[in-house]
């Protein structure tokens, strides 16, 4: 991996986290009082109870939601008790690499699907959705990309990519991450665009043509737009370049169907932060857009060694966040960027200063549920069920389970 993409990547990173730990006033967007109970963090007495022994996904199907999370093939194919607990967890599978353009690309003029076939073929055997990820990025790009794409081909050369992998996976996705990190303000421009090989060769309406090309290759997967924001003042600018965006495709019968939140969160979030949070998330909605929650993971990073101290806050953020989440209808999926600490991208981007192992997911390393566990499923079992999902074939495979706890 080149040292500029760690760099870009570290930068990113600290726009997500401290996009959840400032304090808010965004102009435009309406007051809210939140109606859920945020308790302090280190609260040594907060209930982390949970009633019952149902799985995740089995939680958020008894909802109308879907859980799962991200996995790499390297550790479902050779790990056999983390893929048990996989499958009793999550009811939808998203491939964390394998869909890119470095694992599906090896030469211009060449396209792998061995291991995201694998990972297709493992999720529809266990009954799991099958989410892709992600069609056009700025990111990731094979290494004859830079020898080989230039403003007189580039849009033949993204509209064959997305053909040829959105139609190879045609009828077995769920949702397709369409775009993503689409929205860079830290890159400057006047629009908020992320400044991108796409966007120089192609102009801004790249976007549009890329979910135009997905969805006559793919007309029944959901088409979402895939971005790094949170609640945070630092985010004042990433919402509204966003929501302009949105609007933009839509007011140009851009088929997109919803909004992808990652969700990379610091260790610490403000309750002014999740009431302007929320109320993004009802101005998606406004659009008539569902959205997903895609990379969920908490940051442990700065916070204390303890591990009963830090699981306790990194808990709290998880079911702070969701329960604010979830209160929006629109949501119809939450995804975690991992399922145990054992494999989780932090251990290598985002390591402790003290070398303490990393816990930012709901299982530990030894496939344990942790108290991050028990936040999303009491999250999951408080949320009221009042969603509706967008008819889509993978839905109606009987693998969303509506069983209670
Ligand atoms: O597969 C090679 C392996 O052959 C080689 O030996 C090794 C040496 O470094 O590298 C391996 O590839 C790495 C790959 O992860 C698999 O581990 C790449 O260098 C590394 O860049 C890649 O990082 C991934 C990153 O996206 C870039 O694609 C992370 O695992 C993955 O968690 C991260 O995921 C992103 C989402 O796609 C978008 N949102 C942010 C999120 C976190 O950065």
């Amino acid at each position: 991996m080149s040292k500029n993409w760690l760099m870009t990547r570290r930068r990113a990173l600290w726009f997500g986290l401290a996009s959840l730990t400032g304090i808010v006033t965004q102009a435009g967007c309406r007051a809210m009082r939140p109606s859920y109970p945020i308790q302090a963090l280190e609260d040594p007495a907060r209930d982390f109870t949970v009633l019952g022994e149902a799985y995740l996904r089995e939680r958020a199907a008894a909802k109308g939601l879907i859980y799962g999370a991200a996995s790499g093939y390297d550790k479902l194919a050779s790990d056999t008790k983390f893929t048990a607990r996989f499958i009793q967890e999550c009811g939808i599978l998203v491939p964390e690499g394998e869909l890119k353009w470095t694992a599906l690309r090896p030469s211009p003029d060449k396209f792998d699907f061995t291991l995201g076939d694998w990972l297709s073929e493992f999720a529809h055997t266990n009954g799991m959705l099958f989410r892709g990820h992600t069609l056009v990025w700025n990111q990731s790009l094979p290494e004859w990309f830079k020898d080989t794409v230039n403003s007189k081909n580039a849009e033949q050369v993204l509209t064959t990519h997305i053909k040829t992998v959105a139609g190879h996976y045609a009828g077995k996705i769920h949702s397709w991450d369409v775009v993503n990190e689409s929205v860079s303000p830290e890159h400057g421009r006047p629009d908020g665009l992320t400044v991108s090989p796409w966007l120089n060769f192609l102009g801004v309406d790249y976007i549009a043509l890329a979910f135009r090309t997905a969805r006559q290759a793919d007309p029944q997967a959901l088409l979402c737009l895939n971005e790094a924001v949170g609640g945070g003042k630092e985010d004042n600018f990433r919402r509204k370049a966003i929501l302009t965006l949105l609007q933009r495709l839509l007011s140009q019968g851009t088929p997109i169907q919803a909004l992808g939140i990652e969700s990379h969160l610091g260790g610490r979030l403000s309750n002014a932060d999740l009431t302007t949070f929320r109320g993004f998330l009802h101005d998606v909605a406004s659009l008539d857009l569902k959205i997903l929650i895609t990379e969920l993971d908490v940051i442990d990073k700065d916070l204390p060694l303890d591990i009963n101290v830090r699981d306790r806050m990194v808990a709290g953020v998880y079911e702070d966040y969701l329960s604010v989440v979830l209160e929006e209808p629109a949501v119809i999926a939450i995804l975690t960027w991992g399922l145990s600490d054992h494999y989780t991208w932090h251990s290598t981007y985002n390591p402790r200063e003290d070398k303490a192992p990393v816990r930012p997911l709901p299982l530990d390393a030894q496939l344990k549920r942790k108290l991050a566990w028990n936040a999303m499923a009491r999250a999951f079992d408080n949320a009221s069920r009042h969603r509706t999902h967008i008819p889509n074939p993978q839905l109606s495979h009987g693998t969303i389970r509506e069983t209670s706890p």
